[in-house]
């Protein structure tokens, strides 16, 4: 049986791969920081180390066939992942990512001289798809579970997250986690890009509707009242602040266009359709999420 290690899963994206994994009753380890908080499924391996240490990222990679590594909101987080990148190639684990990653150079050039604060997050991606590990860049839109951190003003009538009028797609990473987890457990998974994501394009209003249809309550979108930032900085602190909200000005003022295409290509990797913010609304709400 193939033997994976999960970065991240203490997280919101990797604790979903996680706990994908284990239903799948694969081999799992996990990289945690501190064991004692950890609070994983007892099936799982784990191991305590910071990912700037090397000998501990060493140890972690060894005996396992394949990894998946999410950059954390960490200001070292091009040092972290270059060093996983390094060390997974020498140990000859096959390497499966998910986040932010733009295949093509010219494209992803002009993507960092137009948000030059995606730099680092291009970059890192880059450089992990150029390792000799038969990677699996998995790109990912924007998250339904981001709903959970505003879930508290959510439930008091205000959906705060600004989303562009023309809409954003939005994954449900429940989705993500299991296309994520069959690359991570199929050792002749193709190498390349993917793009993950939902089955359709959502601005704040539609967004807001679809939780004030899962809460039985009026929601109404405030994204676009200036203020939103301070329920940002009432939720979130440090770099993760920071990174929301430069990903938030850009979604309210760009959108994410969905390509029936791309839906069709999730669709397949799913053997399903993808699940709707409705889907996930509803499950959140019956706390099954
Ligand atoms: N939100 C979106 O809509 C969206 C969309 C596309 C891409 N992304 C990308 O997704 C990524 C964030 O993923 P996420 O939401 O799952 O993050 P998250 O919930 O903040 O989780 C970060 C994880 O990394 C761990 N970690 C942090 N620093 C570490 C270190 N030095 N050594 C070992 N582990 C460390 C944390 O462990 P602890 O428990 O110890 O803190 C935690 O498990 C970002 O790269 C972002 O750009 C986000």
């Amino acid at each position: 049986m193939t033997k994976t290690l999960i970065i991240g899963a203490t997280g919101t994206v990797g604790g979903l791969v996680l706990r994908e994994a284990v239903r799948r009753g694969a081999d799992a380890r996990a990289l945690v920081r501190d064991k004692a908080r950890a609070n994983l499924p007892a099936q799982v391996e784990l191991m305590q180390g910071d990912l700037a240490d090397r000998e501990a990222v060493r140890a972690a990679l060894r005996g396992v066939d394949s990894a998946f590594y999410v950059s954390p909101h960490e200001t070292n987080e091009v040092e972290i992942a270059t060093l996983f990148g390094e060390e997974a190639q020498r140990a000859g684990v096959r390497l499966v990512f998910g986040g932010f990653h733009i295949e093509d150079d010219a494209t992803r050039e002009a993507a960092g001289d137009s948000i030059p604060a995606y730099v680092p997050k291009l970059e890192l991606a880059a450089f992990l798809a150029r390792t000799d590990t038969r990677p699996a860049m998995f790109s990912l839109t924007n998250f339904d579970q981001n709903d959970e951190v505003f879930r508290a003003d959510i439930e008091a009538g205000a959906f705060p997250t600004p989303l562009h009028p023309d809409g954003v797609n939005r994954i449900d990473l429940r989705d993500a986690a299991e296309v994520i987890t069959t690359a991570l457990t199929t050792p002749d998974f193709p190498a390349g890009s993917y793009q993950l994501l939902g089955p359709e394009s959502l601005n704040g209003e539609q967004s807001a509707q679809i939780w004030s249809e899962a809460l039985g309550r009026e929601v109404v979108y405030t994204g676009d009242d200036p203020q939103w930032r301070k329920s940002f900085e009432r939720r979130l602190s440090g770099r993760k602040l920071a990174d929301w909200i430069r990903s938030f000005e850009l979604l309210g003022a760009s959108p994410i266009p969905t390509d029936p295409a791309e839906v069709e290509t999730m669709t397949k990797l799913l053997g399903r359709p993808p699940r709707t913010l409705r889907d996930y609304a509803r499950d959140s709400v019956a706390g099954a999420r």
